[in-house]
């Protein structure tokens, strides 16, 4: 007989393990609605506290994709996914996969909106005129068929106790848990169907993880959970100190990823886009080794044809590829603001929470789930750490549209600067990676 919900609440509050059996039945529970928000809420502070093992981890995954509906991509060949912990300034998504579908590695890819500080890839994509994320899995399926490239929204039927569940996370204070942030990445990955995904947990201020190893331990996790389902997992885990890039909200991104497909790209997500696209080929079976996998990622990014699939991804979801071919129509904030340098000297830090927070309060982000963004607002780094910035030259652009809100953003991006008179060094991109064996 199944305990009562309560007492699997109690168990864990207390430190006991819960059986597969139980996990399934509460998480199947509250998908049909038969257990409340409370009591599900109570279990995943208990979780917070007490935290799961790894078969529980396990079988908390395997009852979120059975809760929905499991794509079979297999006739596509070796689909693969890629997928951030989310930051500041991450557009890297939308750079990676017209490369690495132009280099004939089938995409297919459910991504989020942005919440809190972190911005997310749906939003950004909906600052393209008519950009639809909000296909069906009939859709999904066509379109990957005919362009072998998708990035929409998740359907509802895929992993629909996630979809809740982390509602309820975000609204409970129960969202930084290494169980529950690994289950719910997974069981998405998992029901959409991927044969692969290649994991950016994102470490440092800007991040849920703000330490490494923290950071180790959710990758550690995650590659585990992949492997259990047949699935070939790299997790990179890169720096999140300061945002990536130099621009921050949605319009803006939008254009620093075309620029960076045109071969204009800042060093950073330069960086970060040949080692997840070269990964991605390797793990979609279409090189050998990471040479041959960097080079052919190099060349999407010289011959244009990264580009041209991202006009293709645009055009097939209902965009307004004129917005891509020319970035300056995309939407504008009416103003840019912007802050000159003091004195002569070296940037020490950019806070990425800070930018996160001051694009938020723009209007570039959401402060609850459900509110609406402003496309248009965001900010310029004009300098990044390690940077030395002469006296009166600018080191950042705000763009306002505006609101009460601007004066406070302003001040906030203010702060999130710091200063050295010596030479600062720049900071490293790439910390670490975990991954599961080549033939998983
Ligand atoms: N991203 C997710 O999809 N789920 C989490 O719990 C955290 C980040």
């Amino acid at each position: 007989m199944t305990p009562r919900v309560v007492e699997l609440i109690e168990r864990k509050r207390d430190g006991g393990r819960l059986t597969s059996d139980e996990i399934d039945a509460l998480v199947q529970g509250y998908t049909t609605g038969d257990v409340p928000d409370y009591q599900m809420s109570a279990f995943c502070m208990a979780v917070v506290w007490r935290g799961m093992d790894a078969k529980e981890t396990a079988a908390l995954t395997a009852a979120m994709v059975r809760s929905g509906e499991r794509l079979d991509l297999s006739r596509f060949g070796r689909v693969v996914d890629k997928h951030s912990t989310g930051g500041v300034g991450d557009k890297t998504t939308i750079v990676v996969a017209p490369l690495v579908a132009a280099c004939g590695v089938p995409v297919a890819k459910m991504s989020g909106r942005g919440l809190g500080f972190s911005g997310g890839t749906l939003d950004k994509l909906e600052s393209i005129k008519g950009y639809r994320v909000d296909l069906t899995t009939a859709e999904f399926v066509a379109q990957l068929e005919r362009i072998g490239i998708v990035v929409t929204g998740q359907t509802a039927d895929l992993a629909p106790a996630d979809g809740k569940i982390y509602a309820l996370r975000d609204t409970t204070g129960t969202v930084p848990a290494i169980p529950l942030i690994a289950s719910s990445v997974m069981s998405k990955k998992i029901a959409a169907g991927a044969r692969a995904v290649v994991l950016d947990v994102k470490v440092g201020r800007g991040a849920f993880m703000k330490d490494l190893t923290s950071a180790r331990a959710l990758a550690k996790t995650m590659v585990a959970i992949g492997v259990a389902h047949g699935l070939a997992v790299t997790c990179e885990l890169t720096d999140m100190e300061q945002p990536l890039g130099r621009a921050v909200g949605n319009s803006l991104e939008i254009a620093e990823a075309i620029a960076t497909l045109r071969g204009e790209g800042p060093a950073d997500l330069v960086e970060l886009t040949r080692l997840a696209g070269a990964e991605m080929l390797r793990r979609g079976g279409r090189a050998r080794d990471r040479k041959g996998a960097l080079a052919r990622i190099d060349r999407a990014l010289e011959d244009g044809s990264g580009l041209a699939k991202l006009r293709e991804l645009v055009a097939a979801q209902g965009g307004d590829v004129g917005m891509v071919d020319d970035p300056s129509r995309l939407p504008r904030a009416p103003r840019v603001e912007t802050l000159r340098a003091a004195r002569t000297a070296y940037v020490a830090r950019i806070a990425a929470d800070e930018i996160g927070i001051a694009s938020v309060r723009l209007g570039a982000g959401r402060e609850k789930k459900g509110d609406p963004i402003d496309h248009r607002t965001g900010i310029v780094l004009r300098a990044k750490v390690g940077d030395q910035v002469e006296r009166g030259e600018p080191y950042v652009d705000i763009h306002v549209a505006g609101r009460p809100e601007d004066a406070d953003a302003i001040a906030l991006v203010h702060r999130a600067f710091g200063w050295s008179p010596r030479r600062v060094p720049r900071r490293r991109l790439v910390l670490g990676r975990i991954a599961s064996r080549p033939a998983a």
